[in-house]
């Protein structure tokens, strides 16, 4: 069982130019859940009611209602979009979201076609059964996908054989077929909205040149494969450069967890080879699944392109976030700086905008973890809190957040987490292995830190980001993994209150909980 858009899916591909005013609506056909669509890496400046993110920027829309998105696509770049409530980007609600340079403005890389891969990752389990197993006790796990997917085709329980032939076969295990003419070059948008996976990528015998990175132009740089975590986005281009003509195979496999689902596949068909020819070289092996060294030197092979803007020098606060495993109650959570998160009732941005002081708690949650925390022991105490307070922060200001990793319950376990912002891209200004200390600020890159709106933390490690505090709204900041998010494993930052009370925020957005409930007397008044 998937969700679908329009009787798609994956949702249509939605292609925009930079500069256009984008209105979606949205209408809820599902009969038993609310909705809301997130547009992963817009800005949403001056529109953080259009962010799409349920008990933080709106309300769910409720079965049969029909909710109004409008927004500027503010860059360039490969995105997507998603369900934002539940774990609905889990049960398929998602599609590809492209928006192209302004009309006379040119892109600073040439190609002369392209395609677009979106990758996921599929369970025959409904994501209601995997919710309600994350939630219960004992804890049950959902375990490794049985496929994954490129553009929502992936294969199961197929042979090699019969991936590449779709009238030989079964239609089911046909792969997508991406044709290409001869010593051209291609353009290939890459973005993965998996639930669990971390994926590696390659195209048989092609050098691929990563020039994009969620939405960022960056240095261009030769790769045999890329790594890609849920929330990124690359684009790389290749050239058609093999002789003679063949077909190749184009392969996506897990990292960064044990694999047990097979590699996902799509043809790389060089016209006029027939597509049914069975390619001469095996599909690309995806590397060792645990070789983090690898991964880290890709990450750090992505630098900001010339003409990015630098991170200013200093920050003017820093939060400390450490992510845990823990307890509570009993049931199995994730927590950060011992706090794990569950999403009030009314969202933040309403109450907000309305004063409405009883929405959420007001004491926001700590700015650091305590000293005596051993980041490379299982936590000494497993329990942990719930909460929803928000980091506020002052309008403007730079602010530096060190993500810092962690022993998981299990002795000498930590696994990667990818986090990803909303409303901002931020520089990520390093890499590092244990408990980040002061003097690793001196090892910060402020000359080529790419900017990104989503970055990984590694086993054991520390990554370190600085952003400005420049778009009031208020933005969730989470792992992108969709059961950890679940599970707690994120934060809720709010920009620049003033600037919010001020805002004409869409009533629309704001029907539910207390809001909802002071617009009805305010009606009835009326
Ligand atoms: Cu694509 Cu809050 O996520
Ligand atoms: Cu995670």
């Amino acid at each position: 069982m998937v969700m679908g858009i329009n009787g798609k899916f994956p949702g249509p591909t939605i292609r925009v130019k930079v500069g256009d005013i984008v209105r979606v609506d949205v209408t809820n056909k599902l009969n038993t859940e609310g909705v809301v669509i997130h547009w992963h890496g817009i800005k949403q400046r001056e529109t953080p009611w259009s962010d799409g993110t349920a008990s933080i920027s709106q309300c769910a829309i409720a079965p049969g209602e029909t909710f109004t998105y409008r927004f500027t696509a503010d860059k360039a770049g490969t995105y997507f979009y998603h369900g934002h409530y539940g774990m609905q980007r889990s049960a398929g609600l998602y599609g590809s979201l492209i928006v192209d340079v302004a009309d006379g403005e040119k892109e600073p890389f040439e190609y002369d076609g392209e395609f677009c891969l979106l990758l996921s990752d599929y369970w025959h389990q409904n994501v209601h059964q995997q919710e309600v197993g994350l939630s219960s006790l004992p804890f049950r796990w959902i375990n490794e996908s049985q496929s994954l997917l490129m553009n929502g085709r992936g294969q199961y329980n197929c042979s090699l054989a019969s991936r590449y032939n779709e009238s030989a076969t079964l239609p089911q295990c046909a792969p997508n077929v991406l044709s290409v003419f001869p010593n051209r070059t291609y353009r290939l948008r890459i973005a993965s909205t998996t639930s669990l996976a971390s994926l590696n990528l390659a195209i048989g015998n092609h050098k691929m040149y990563v020039v994009e990175a969620d939405g960022n132009y960056v240095n261009r740089t030769e790769v045999t494969d890329i790594d890609i975590y849920s929330g990124e986005s690359y684009s790389v281009l290749f050239t058609a450069d093999q002789i003679p003509y063949d077909n190749f195979w184009i392969s996506a496999g897990v990292r960064a967890r044990l694999p047990q689902t097979p590699q996902a596949l799509a043809l790389l068909n060089y016209i006029p080879t027939p597509e049914s020819k069975f390619p001469l070289s095996p599909p690309p092996v995806t590397p060792r699944w645990d070789d983090y060294g690898r991964s880290k030197s890709f990450a750090l092979n992505i630098t900001a392109a010339a003409g990015t803007p630098r991170p200013p020098k200093s920050h003017e606060r820093r939060i400390v976030l450490l992510s845990t495993q823990n307890k509570f109650n009993g049931h199995s959570v994730w927590a950060i700086n011992n706090v794990s998160l569950s999403l009030p009732v009314t969202p933040y941005l309403g109450a907000i905008r309305y004063d409405i002081k009883d929405a959420y708690d007001q004491t926001p949650p700590p700015e650091n973890f305590p000293d005596w925390y051993n980041v490379s022991a299982p936590p000494a105490n497993p329990n942990t809190n719930v909460g929803d307070g928000a980091y506020v922060l002052v309008n403007g200001t730079t602010v530096d957040i060190i993500l810092q990793n962690a022993n998981m319950l299990e002795p000498g376990a930590s696994e990667v987490h990818p986090w990803h912002m909303h409303g901002h891209d931020f520089w990520v200004l390093g890499y590092g292995e244990g408990r980040f200390a002061e003097e690793d600020e001196k090892r910060f890159n402020l000359t080529t830190a790419p900017l990104k709106n989503t970055a990984v933390i590694f086993p054991f490690g520390w990554t370190a980001l600085r952003f400005v505090a420049d778009n009031p709204g208020v933005w969730a900041f989470h792992c992108h993994i969709e059961p950890h998010l679940h599970m707690g494993m994120g934060v809720v930052i709010a920009e620049g209150l003033d600037q919010i009370r001020a805002m004409n925020v869409s009533r629309d957005a704001l029907s539910c909980g207390l809001t909802g409930k002071m617009f009805a007397a305010e009606d009835a008044r009326r």
